[in-house]
């Protein structure tokens, strides 16, 4: 056996320790929700999941789930085009589709795949990307995949998009790449001055909704909904692994031809299985409980706010931005860690980020708000907060 590999990487991870960047998992023993058993830890307050309306432990999803798990077994040991198709995807697609408001939807395992299969698939050396700087590395992933010419603006800088959409003037399609929300600095694009510019110059508006669907809008329907801009986003990906249950899973959703095109022709549809069918009848259920719940995702924005304002009355200063993800900088990698840690022995589970997630020197820990959480669980993690910032010199 070679050793060489294990032993390399065994050193650089060492490093990482001497360091204080290590990754630590955290083992939870039940259901994901504001409040979890963490093996060695008891329960902890989670400040930390992308559970954003809770539903990951909602009976209704749980009972989607077990429903189609009893009705179709564990899955399709297929891939979607051989014998892997189910009624329950075309179900699920078409409540996709109307959720995000486009005509037609496509599944994968997850919006990693939804990403990775978009690009690939639909451009070649005649066309173009253009995507901003910050998008999600799913995205940069996917662009790095495909045969287009790539160009990358500075965070959401409307003029260095227009730049880039005039010197690209000629190509055949311009495909402009944007988060909806922004994983790590929580802001929201700029989608109306996007879908502007994509229209004066004739490009193509993809948006990857994955942290605004459940989330923005008045029924959770994303950041077209938002801004009123149902129907003018060209493609939507998202995932189900966040608002929609939690569980896995991602779509792309926009025109029937696109959509049935990636079924000809999208690498992650043609190579990889089909969602389980569980996931998929909890996602199903999700989706229906969202459309029949606007409400939750009022008390999300309520719960945001409440959250974001008490912060700063103890002295931390959130990024600006008004939506669930509420990052608090504080620089180097090996500090947010800290944080993290003393926050975790105070019972609130929030993460720290470092490089590589983030680019070097802007490490932060992240909280994400849910609506599951009670006053109470927000004041609760918002005294440790308080205590961890005397302690640590933060605030
Ligand atoms: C913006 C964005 N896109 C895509 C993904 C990937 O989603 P999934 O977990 O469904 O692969 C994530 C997950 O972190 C994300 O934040």
């Amino acid at each position: 056996m070679n050793e060489g590999l294990a032993r390399r990487l065994g050193a650089e991870t060492a490093r990482f320790r001497e360091e204080g960047v290590y990754k630590r998992l955290n083992h939870l023993e039940g259901p994901q929700g504001p409040r979890v058993r963490m093996e060695g830890r008891g329960e902890v307050l989670v400040l930390s999941s992308n559970d954003y309306l809770g539903l990951a432990s909602r009976p209704e999803v749980i009972a989607g789930a077990k429903a189609a798990l009893d009705r179709h077994g564990a899955g399709t040991a297929s891939v979607r085009f051989i014998c892997g198709t189910l009624a329950l995807h075309r179900e699920l697609e078409a409540a996709l589709a109307r959720l995000v408001g486009t005509a037609a939807a496509l599944t994968y395992v997850s919006c990693w795949a939804a990403n990775e299969g978009l690009p690939a698939s639909v451009l070649d050396e005649e066309d173009v990307v253009i995507s901003d700087a910050l998008n999600h590395a799913s995205i940069i992933d996917s662009v790095r995949l495909c045969r287009a010419q790539r160009r990358v603006f500075p965070h959401s800088d409307m003029a260095a998009l227009d730049e880039a959409l005039r010197e690209t003037r000629g190509a055949r399609t311009r495909l402009v790449a944007t988060d909806g929300v922004f994983s790590m600095d929580g802001d929201t694009a700029r989608l109306p001055d996007i879908v502007e510019l994509a229209r004066k110059h004739d490009a193509v508006v993809w948006v990857d909704d994955s942290h605004a669907t459940g989330v923005l809008g008045p029924r959770g329907r994303g950041t077209a909904e938002h801004y009123g801009l149902i129907g003018e986003v060209d493609v939507v990906t998202s995932t189900l692994g966040k608002a929609l249950g939690g569980a896995a899973g991602g779509f792309t959703a926009g025109p029937a031809e696109v959509v049935d095109y990636l079924v000809q022709r999208s690498r992650p549809q043609l190579f990889s299985n089909a969602l389980p069918p569980a996931v998929a009848g909890g996602a199903l259920a999700a989706v229906g409980w969202l459309e029949a719940h606007p409400e939750a995702v009022a008390r999300l924005g309520e719960n945001t706010r409440y959250c974001r304002a008490r912060l700063s009355e103890i002295g931390f200063r959130p990024m600006e931005g008004d939506t669930p993800i509420v990052p608090i900088l504080l620089g180097e990698t090996s500090k947010a860690i800290r944080c993290s840690e003393r926050l975790l022995d105070r019972g609130v589970f929030v993460t720290g980020f470092g490089y590589p997630v983030v680019p070097q020197g802007t490490a932060r820990i992240r909280c994400q708000i849910s609506a599951a959480h009670t006053r109470e669980d927000l004041d609760f993690a918002c005294e440790a907060f308080r205590k961890v910032g005397v302690e640590l010199g933060l605030t």
